[in-house]
């Protein structure tokens, strides 16, 4: 790869599928980084300054002083569709174009959340983990016997692409009533096609047998689910979060796991992950997975591939594929 002032520079923040990353180098002069180590906000500050584009993840946080450290950039494309790690204002106000990865992890995403779903409420991790210590001696009638998921009321908070996804799972592929709460209704059309109706966060909180979230993550939803939603669900109710680990209190999660108020839960995301809270380290039933909704080999790879497209684009002149507004 040689150096030109005229082909643009990019930085490839974290490793990802190298035959598609690799055609990046059609148009620009590319900096990856090979053993995949996140980088801290300093030395993100010091590779990006020469840079004109940048493939992230998102676990780099771009925010105004590491923008006003980087004078050069026109783009910045995250492989994955929630954006809460981008500061979205700031980026608009230096003319700083945002892309990220919707609607190729759609599906993926929702069959995940059903799967935890699953898995939480017929105890799928503790009755395996059970079996696997030695421990089973003998049949029983109440051994792991958990919720029904068929036939029940599920409540999805967040009614975009992967919340209606997952509300066309449970009515055609479960027979659940589904009740959705989000910020704007969706079309009579769209509530007949998925069998959903609307409901206010108490209300759903209060008819839903499960209640799964898929919302996009901004801190006005932070800890959304607190200690008074928790008691405002039903007893042995599920809880579900494929949205991001802050919309829930996890203490409040995990003291109401303990209490045996909350049946179940299924959790992909944590307020600091990697880090996991201890206290849902050690709560009862409740699947914890390292925030892997939307890791299929495919998946993954659609969504490193319309990041790759989306940075080429901008570079190019031409206006980005899936662009994330303010
Ligand atoms: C996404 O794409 O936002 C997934 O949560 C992975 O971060």
């Amino acid at each position: 790869m040689h150096e030109s002032t005229a082909r643009p520079r990019v930085l490839v923040a974290r490793a990802a599928f190298a035959d598609i990353l690799a055609e990046l180098e059609s148009v620009a002069d590319v900096e990856y980084t090979a053993d995949d180590h996140i980088d801290t906000p300093q030395q993100l500050r010091v590779r990006l300054a020469d840079k004109h584009g940048a493939f992230i993840t998102n676990s780099e946080r771009i925010d105004a002083e590491l923008l006003d450290a980087c004078p050069q950039l026109r783009v910045v494309s995250t492989m994955t569709v929630g954006v809460d790690h981008i500061d979205l204002a700031a980026c608009a106000a230096r003319g700083v174009v945002v892309t990220h990865a919707p609607d190729v992890l759609t599906e993926t995403t929702a069959d995940f959340g059903f799967a935890l779903l699953l898995a939480a409420a017929r105890q799928i991790a503790d009755a395996e983990r059970y079996l696997r210590e030695g421990r089973w001696v003998k049949w029983s009638y109440g051994l792991f016997a958990g919720a029904d998921v068929h036939g029940t009321t599920l409540g999805i908070v967040g009614m975009g692409r992967i919340g209606q996804a997952i509300a066309r799972r449970a009515a055609h592929g479960f027979g659940m009533r589904v009740l959705y709460h989000n910020r704007h209704r969706l079309s009579d059309a769209l509530e007949a096609q998925h069998r959903a109706a609307w409901r206010t966060l108490p209300e759903l909180l209060g008819e839903s047998d499960h209640v799964l979230l898929a919302l996009p993550y901004s801190a006005a939803v932070r800890h959304l689910i607190g200690a008074p939603q928790l008691a405002q669900m039903r007893p042995g109710a599920t809880l579900v979060n494929v949205a991001r680990g802050g919309v829930v209190d996890e203490a409040a999660l995990a003291a109401a796991l303990h209490g045996g108020h909350i049946g179940a839960a299924g959790l992909d995301v944590f307020e600091g992950e990697p880090a996991v809270n201890p206290l849902l380290l050690s709560a009862p039933r409740v699947v914890l997975t390292p925030h892997i909704a939307s890791a299929s080999v495919p998946t993954r790879r659609a969504m490193v591939k319309l990041a790759v497209d989306n940075l080429i684009a901008v570079l190019q002149g031409r206006a980005p594929l899936t662009a994330a507004g303010v």
